[in-house]
């Protein structure tokens, strides 16, 4: 395994410097202007992929930008990046490992090495132990200690081992097989698994205890919890292996908590938690659509992995909502980006890129240590269409920042009702129509002349009307959310993080910002209990553990 190492600093190259340029030149471009005087505009930023349709064509960008951030792009050498990232390189140089999430949609006969082993044949076969335990649920041949059949999964996982799945899963409803419900315990609030588990019966429940390393505190307490409420419903000890399953790279700690070893499915520590939903860490998506769906699912993630390797950078979707990305961080100082899903079935997809998108590119250094010497990840915040339009959209049509949107919306309903979905798809189009028109003041001005107000009136009122427009967003349209599309849409996102992090030159694999938090956690909740006050507590967190305290005393 060679070692993959940004060579650069992004910003001391001429492509970048061009960039700066070029932003300067267009600060009074308008969008509107933009549309008007170019009637292919649409035509040239758009394009289809894998199932998506990309519509670009309202950002504040020209044919000479976009040209100017793939120049960017190469100069970085992102295509080395692309393929280093396929081939097992340890693009992970903090943790010194590869992140081979795309190695899991791979198609049986392609060879993977890591250290010099081919992974393939092991992938491979997880999912055809995947097949047999989702079969046996599936087929009522899994039974609960009263020989029960199973008809709730409960998948017990945080970040990347719950939020993924419970997007796929969700998202994938329409494809639900009947029998088997599935829900999720993330949290270690004792709310979240009391009002679950009121919902249960412990003999007819299977839970799934999906961590990679085994050894998540709200993870370990959410099963422990789950044991005791099993055994307390009536199981026992002996059939805890009909009721508990694992998922993780950590065989000893599963077995050390009690699942049995045929009942632990492998992770591997070459795949990253928030890009796991692929391996087994995606057993409750097979669980509630079946395997061959999930299959499908793997080859929308496949057929996209195939167009980031190949297609010109162009041409190619993640690089260019990379590049655009690149393009308001960097150059336009936006710090946050929407994700707008305009589907109910998508609407935890917001969380899902939080975490991706987040936890990847939340890094304030390069590969090699040295700070970096530009804005990387953004803040990613939204939610479901049209809710937010009676909510947050007001700042974004009328507020002082500038923040890029992703608009998400499917061409079919799968549950149409009257034209509510010809309302649904008008309200997406119509948003990003108005964030990029927006109202000019002398439009503003006639629009109240055409009320009948005095010329006093209109003045006062004009200036509170005036939308600036010239807001960017892109619009991915899918024809229906289906396996395989959402396969390739969550890919997408996926590839579009790696693109950005390797132009930055940062690690989008590790996460040890968390780590902090853990372990000061550790010692809060002793003193919680009484341990005395260590020389190292602030005054503020001293406080609030006095005012605990002081509640729970005697
Ligand atoms: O604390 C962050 C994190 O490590 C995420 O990256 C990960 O997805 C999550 O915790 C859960 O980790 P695990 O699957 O090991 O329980």
């Amino acid at each position: 395994m060679t070692y993959y190492q940004h060579p650069l600093d992004v910003t001391a190259l001429p492509a970048w410097q061009a960039l700066q340029d070029h932003r300067a030149r267009l600060q009074n471009f308008s969008m509107r202007e933009a549309f008007n005087s170019d009637p292919e505009r649409f035509d040239r930023l758009s394009l289809s992929s894998c199932g998506l349709f990309l519509d670009y064509s309202k950002n504040l960008i020209t044919g000479e930008t976009r040209d100017l951030l793939v120049r960017l792009a190469r100069d970085c050498g992102l295509q080395r990046a692309i393929d280093a990232l396929f081939d097992g390189e340890a693009v992970n140089a903090s943790e010194n490992r590869p992140a081979l999430h795309t190695a899991l949609r791979r198609p049986i006969g392609d060879r993977v090495l890591v250290d010099g082993v081919d992974v393939m044949p092991e992938v491979h076969r997880v999912l055809h132990q995947m097949t047999e335990l989702v079969g046996k649920v599936h087929d009522g041949l899994w039974r609960g200690y009263s020989e029960k059949p199973i008809t709730d999964v409960v998948n017990i996982g945080i970040g990347g081992s719950f939020l993924g799945p419970q997007l796929v899963s969700e998202a994938l409803l329409p494809f639900a097989q009947r029998g088997v419900r599935c829900h999720y315990l993330a949290n270690i609030d004792g709310s979240s698994f009391h009002e679950l588990a009121a919902r249960l019966r412990a003999e007819t429940t299977l839970f799934i205890v999906s961590s990679k390393s085994f050894g998540t505190l709200e993870t370990l307490k959410n099963a422990q919890a789950a044991r005791r409420w099993y055994l307390a419903q009536g199981g026992s000890e002996a059939e805890l292996y009909r009721h508990f399953i694992a998922v993780t790279s950590n065989q000893e700690a599963a077995v050390a908590f009690g699942i049995h070893e045929e009942n632990i499915l492998p992770m591997w520590d070459w795949v990253g938690g928030r890009y796991s939903l692929w391996s087994a860490i995606g057993l409750p998506i097979a669980m509630s659509i079946g395997m061959s769906n999930f299959k499908e699912l793997l080859s929308g993630a496949y057929s996209m992995d195939q167009h980031f390797r190949e297609a010109p950078f162009e041409q190619n979707m993640p690089v260019l909502l990379a590049l655009l990305g690149i393009w308001y961080g960097n150059f336009w100082s936006a710090q946050t980006q929407a994700i707008l899903p305009y589907d109910h079935y998508l609407r935890n997809i917001t969380k899902h890129l939080q975490q991706l998108d987040m936890e990847s590119n939340g890094k304030r250094v390069l590969q090699d240590g040295a700070p970096a010497p530009c804005a990387t990840g953004p803040v990613i915040w939204g939610g479901v269409g049209c809710n937010g339009q009676h909510a947050y959209h007001q700042l974004l049509h009328q507020g002082t920042l500038l923040i890029p949107a992703d608009f998400i919306v499917p061409v079919v309903s799968y549950n149409p009702v009257a034209d509510h979905h010809q309302w649904l798809y008008a309200n997406c189009l119509s948003q990003s129509q108005a964030l990029m028109r927006g109202k000019t003041l002398e439009e503003a001005e006639a629009e109240l002349r055409a009320q009948g107000l005095d010329e006093d009136e209109v003045r006062r009122l004009a200036p509170h009307k005036v939308i600036p427009g010239n807001r960017p967003s892109n619009t991915l349209v899918l024809e229906r959310v289906s396996p395989r599309r959402l396969g390739a849409l969550v890919a997408l996102y996926e590839h579009k993080v790696f693109a950005q992090s390797a132009i930055w030159g940062i690690n989008a694999f590790d996460q040890w910002g968390v780590e902090l938090g853990k372990e000061l956690g550790k010692n809060v909740y002793s003193r919680l209990l009484g341990a005395e006050q260590s020389t190292a507590e602030d005054q503020s967190t001293q406080g609030l553990i006095d005012f605990f305290r002081a509640r729970h005393r005697g």
